[in-house]
């Protein structure tokens, strides 16, 4: 297969779905907890690593909530997002759109301009240190209030911080996109691009809301619109970019075995899907890792890989410019 960061043929990648507080490894985890004073519940690294063992979404959320506490000042937000960007440019991405949940510092004190000052810093400097263009998606947690969500939003776009939009994350199933309509219906007014992970665990009709009553320009996962053919023509005759994440499909036990992910099929269809890494750290790896061993267990092909590579760079929100200068036109 082609490797994209060495061969100056293969288009590179944009990463448009990955959760930086899940780029977290537990040695930044541990280094970051020492630096902090701050107690953690495990004797050592392997201990860490042993609960790495997840049943479904839930189960990972709780550890991921868990592990980010050790996150508090400007400067852990900006070493972790150093560490991403350093790692995604060896995978071959060249643009990347990360995620943040503003609400999961927050409700523990951590000031949002703690989190925007560090992040904003590395993500400033990643052009010039990696050569990856980026932008900063805020994700809204779904399961806490919806009248947070609205406050979150009045404070990022007070903030003044570069933001290139707003997503919906976390416990997907019973809590449906159709709550934060005048949340999306705000962003939207106020410029922002606006995303959703549906269609993850929850049903197919959250992928239709998403894109009915958030009016939303992708969706992240979306993968069980395979159960729904009517959905399925809609979301090809309007090319709606799906970011999906084998990895932590299998991880999360969205999908059996990697060689039971409908990828391929899906990619044959016409949608217009992509590869991403979601929580690297947690999930078995980064965007490199995701598309090796979709060709080792679903036999994803060169060709394949490019028209995946440039669905990455097509869906993303980078500049027409910018684009095309990754698409090589
Ligand atoms: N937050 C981080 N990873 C997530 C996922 N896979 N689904 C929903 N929320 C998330
Ligand atoms: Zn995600």
């Amino acid at each position: 297969m082609t490797d994209p960061a060495t061969d100056t043929r293969a288009t590179p990648l944009a990463e448009l779905h990955m959760h930086i507080e899940g780029a977290l490894e537990p040695e930044l985890i541990f280094e970051l907890a020492q630096r902090n004073r701050i107690d953690l519940p495990y004797a050592d690294l392997d201990d860490l690593r042993s609960r790495y063992e997840f049943t479904d979404l839930q189960s990972f959320l709780d550890l991921y909530f868990a592990n980010m506490t050790v996150l508090r000042t400007a400067q852990d937000f900006a070493d972790l997002a150093r560490s991403y960007l350093a790692r995604a440019a060896v995978a071959g991405v060249r643009h990347a759109e990360i995620f943040f949940n503003p609400q999961a510092h927050t409700a523990r004190g951590v000031p949002l301009r703690e989190v925007l000052e560090g992040l904003g810093d590395a993500l400033a400097g990643s052009e010039a240190e990696h050569g990856v263009s980026t932008g900063l998606i805020a994700g809204i947690l779904r399961d806490r209030p919806v009248p947070e969500a609205d406050a979150l939003l009045t404070d990022l776009v007070g903030s003044g911080a570069p933001l290139l939009g707003i997503g919906l994350d976390s416990a997907e199933v019973g809590y449906p996109p159709s709550l934060f309509v005048d949340v999306f219906g705000r962003a939207r007014a106020a410029g922002l691009h606006v995303v959703a992970h549906a269609g993850e665990e929850g049903p197919p009709d959250y992928i239709r809301q998403a894109l009915d009553l958030l009016g939303v320009e992708r969706i992240d996962h979306g993968i069980r619109c395979v159960e729904d053919d009517d959905l399925v023509d809609r979301l090809v005759r309007d090319r709606v970019p799906l970011t999906l994440c084998p990895l932590s499909n299998v991880r999360l036990r969205v999908v059996d075995r990697l060689a039971d992910h409908p990828i391929r099929r899906m990619l044959a269809r016409g949608l217009h899907v992509t590869v991403n890494s979601d929580d690297p750290a947690y999930f078995g790896g980064y965007v490199d890792d995701n598309l090796a061993r979709l060709r080792a267990d679903v036999g994803l092909t060169d060709a394949e890989r490019e028209r995946l590579a440039r669905n990455s760079i097509e869906a993303s929100f980078a500049s027409p410019a910018r684009k095309a200068e990754l698409l090589g036109g």
